[in-house]
């Protein structure tokens, strides 16, 4: 027997033979790459959400409620995107927040019964906030309410007031 005729022999775990089939020690070692190209990709997400600034964007808590001429004296104005009355009444104005003490829900004014009211779980207020009935434990807040230089109502809702304070226009 010549050597050309004797038959090669591939050490194990030698690089992809002919037929298109991989070694055990290759398949090893790209089960092993992919394992590192997750890990490294979780790892470099849990940094990015690490060093990424935790910034809550929240409304402004002070806002402008226009003219005061725009409140008929004795009424009951609802800001929707503020969640605050605005009442005008022959005194002066005054700000109260629409929501509910007891769970945070949102109350609505009820002109017919002069009353704002809860839908949650019925509790009831005047309309300086003070508590006619229901479970809400306190009475709504009074914000801060002053004049702009050019005349407009300013609500602060980060300034409670005590309710006996009445801005005179
Ligand atoms: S949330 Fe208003 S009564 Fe419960």
């Amino acid at each position: 027997m010549s050597e050309a005729d004797k038959p090669t022999v591939k050490p194990e775990g030698e690089a992809k033979d002919s037929g298109g089939e991989i070694s055990r020690r290759d398949f090893f070692n790209e089960v092993a790459i992919a394992a590192l190209g997750v890990a490294g990709l979780g790892a470099a997400t849990v940094t990015y959400r690490y060093l990424s600034p935790n910034v809550l964007f929240e409304p402004p808590t002070t806002f402008r409620a226009g003219n005061p001429d725009l409140y008929p004296v004795n009424s009951v104005t609802y800001i929707t995107d503020q969640q605050v009355y605005i009442v005008r009444t022959g005194a002066g104005f005054y700000a109260v927040s629409a929501i509910c003490t007891h769970l945070g829900c949102i109350t609505q004014w009820k002109p017919e019964a002069n009353q704002i009211q809860c839908p949650c779980h019925g509790s009831k207020f005047r309309e300086d906030g003070t508590k006619i009935e229901g479970p809400a434990p306190r009475p709504l807040p009074h914000f801060s309410i002053t004049l702009t230089p050019d005349g407009d109502l300013l609500v602060d809702k980060l300034e409670t007031i005590k309710p006996d304070k009445v801005l005179k226009v």
